[in-house]
């Protein structure tokens, strides 16, 4: 029998995982149907409830509900836990495990796909929101020699800062600043987390940050070059990237923990690459 899978969210229209999981199931050539859920705001609950009626067997979940996951799930991964969010969860019986591949999807794609290693390196994240948060303890594991997270609201950058330390078993420095005191320091990879680029904007970031070999990383998807990789790239960054691959690489992150096979994402992220112009 085929298995069902859905994304759900309000608005979904947009959501790019229903390709996204239809092509890694014609690889792998898994049995799967994933479509996409418009739950009402406020509807979260009762949706997923009927889609685990009818036999789903896990979903993903995106904006507006990766809060409602959270509280829906009965075993949070250790992941969930940190990011304080939700993005996939497997329904099992009566029980409702939930994960967040986000972070694990982004170190993925900048150490596998764009082959930029991160131990040893300066890294710099841009924001203090849930997309930070949950790249924090992946982007720590990877080793790197130090990780600055900047915000305009200085006390929420401090608040992960201390949140990262809890957690975080090995020795990398952590810091939180604010965008003026990053005068006079660069960083071999530069990632932004804000949602600035939703809205065109450009954090207060000088053109200094970036180290002439930098990895600049947006990560949002598809928005083509953003001010901030504008910026990097005016500033002579050696290499620009968008959130595709991390988009891809978490998507295979859950089809794996629901599957048991993990699907080569390489075709996917060719499919949905917008040109960085
Ligand atoms: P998400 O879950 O996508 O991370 P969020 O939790 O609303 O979204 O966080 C948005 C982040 O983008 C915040 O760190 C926000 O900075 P503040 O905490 O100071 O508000 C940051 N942000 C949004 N617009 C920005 C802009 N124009 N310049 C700099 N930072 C911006």
């Amino acid at each position: 029998m085929t298995d069902r899978y859905a994304v759900i969210g309000n608005p979904i229209e947009q959501s790019k995982s229903p390709l996204i999981h239809t092509a890694f199931a014609e690889v792998t050539g898994q049995d799967l149907a994933y479509t996409k859920l418009l739950a009402p705001l406020g509807g979260f609950a009762a949706a997923v409830d009927a889609f685990r009626a009818a036999g789903g067997k896990g979903m993903n979940v995106t904006a507006p509900f990766k809060m409602d996951a959270f509280a829906y799930a009965t075993e949070l991964a250790p992941s969930a836990q940190m990011a304080g969010a939700v993005n996939a969860l497997k329904f099992v019986g009566d029980t409702v495990v939930a994960e967040n591949f986000d972070g694990v999807g982004l170190v993925r794609d900048v150490v596998n796909n764009l082959k930029c290693p991160l131990q040893g390196r300066r890294v710099l994240i841009l924001g203090a929101g849930g997309a930070t948060r949950g790249a924090l303890l992946p982007l720590l594991s990877q080793g790197p020699a130090e990780l600055v997270i900047v915000n305009r609201t200085v006390a929420k950058a401090q608040a992960l800062q201390s949140l990262a330390q809890q957690h975080h078993t090995g020795a990398v420095p952590i810091r939180a600043l604010g965008y003026d005191e990053l005068a006079g320091q660069t960083f071999d990879v530069v990632f932004n987390a804000t949602s600035a680029s939703l809205t065109a904007e450009l954090p207060p970031l000088p053109a200094t940050v970036f180290a002439p070999a930098c990895l600049a990383y947006e990560l949002a998807y598809g928005k083509g070059l953003t001010p901030f990789l504008k910026l990097a790239q005016q500033a002579g960054a050696g290499h620009l990237a968008d959130g595709v691959g991390m988009l891809a690489e978490q998507a295979a992150e859950a089809f794996a923990w629901w599957r048991g096979v993990r699907p080569d994402t390489a075709a996917v992220i060719q499919k949905l690459n917008v040109p960085l112009v």
